[in-house]
């Protein structure tokens, strides 16, 4: 079957972390022992190079670490994307390769991603994962030193691809935020960008709990993503 109304779905950290990826703001998140202006900021990066790559390096062992999978949730978007083809489109916060993982394809990681660096100087970007990122580290291409840096968008920094993002919210039919808990902008508007494009739009967030921009949705399906995601794309495929 084919779904006739264009799908975006935002995703955020609550669906990786039942696949064992820590969320940012929920208790012992990720910032834990770190402060975000130290390791995601262009300030932070400047102010202490080695701290801001040993971070992430922890991040990328933990996400290659082989007890990290895709769970239901992930999963479920797949099955989604399969009946919409070209009317869905995924847009996610996260910086996790779980998506992809799970075969998830029309994708926008807004806010970069982790296995991914490239040069500060001269834009260079090495094959994923292949620049492991360290201290005193020199760009492969233009060989500043210390001016790699791991693809992620750091506070102050503007999210990838808004354009394509915002072309899409135009003529969205149903908009659904999973596992965001709508404290970050632009991602938290995206809910009444769509309001405002399409009226008629049906907007459903899913997550553990209602977040703090419940009411800008007209759903809400409450409960780990791994079991209400699933449901939810059920019903929409029956629909
Ligand atoms: P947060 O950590 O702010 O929020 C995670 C949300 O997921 C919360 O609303 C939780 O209630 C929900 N949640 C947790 N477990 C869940 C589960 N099993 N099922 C469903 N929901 C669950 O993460 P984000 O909203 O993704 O930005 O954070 C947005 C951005 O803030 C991140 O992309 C990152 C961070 O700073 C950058 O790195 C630029």
């Amino acid at each position: 079957m084919s779904l006739e109304k264009k799908i975006v779905v935002l995703s955020g950290a609550g669906i990786s972390a039942e696949s064992g990826i820590k969320t940012f703001r929920d208790g012992g998140g990720l910032w834990e022992n770190h402060a975000i202006e130290d390791v995601a900021t262009p300030e932070g990066f400047r102010r202490n190079p080695d701290l801001v790559y040993r971070f992430y390096e922890e991040r990328r062992k933990q996400l290659l670490d082989p007890s990290i999978k895709p769970n239901a949730a992930h999963k479920a978007l797949v099955a989604l994307e399969n009946a919409c083809h070209e009317n869905f489109l995924l847009i996610t916060q996260n910086v996790d390769n779980l998506h992809e993982r799970a075969g998830s394809k029309n994708i926008i990681h807004m806010h970069g991603e982790l296995l991914k660096t490239y040069c500060q100087s001269c834009n260079f970007e090495p094959m994923e994962g292949a620049t492991q990122l360290h201290f005193g580290i020199s760009c492969p291409s233009c060989g500043t030193l210390n001016s790699m840096r791991p693809d992620v968008v750091w506070f102050g920094e503007i999210p990838k691809m808004m354009e394509e993002i915002e072309d899409a919210i135009q003529d969205v039919g149903i908009f659904i935020a999973v596992g965001t808990s709508g404290q970050v902008y632009p991602a938290a508007s995206f809910v009444r960008w769509a309001k405002h494009a399409q009226p008629e739009c049906r907007t459903i967030e899913v997550n553990l709990i209602p977040s703090s921009g419940a009411s800008y949705f007209d759903e809400h399906c409450t409960g780990p993503a791994s079991e209400t995601l699933p449901k939810l794309v059920d019903v929409l495929l029956k629909s």
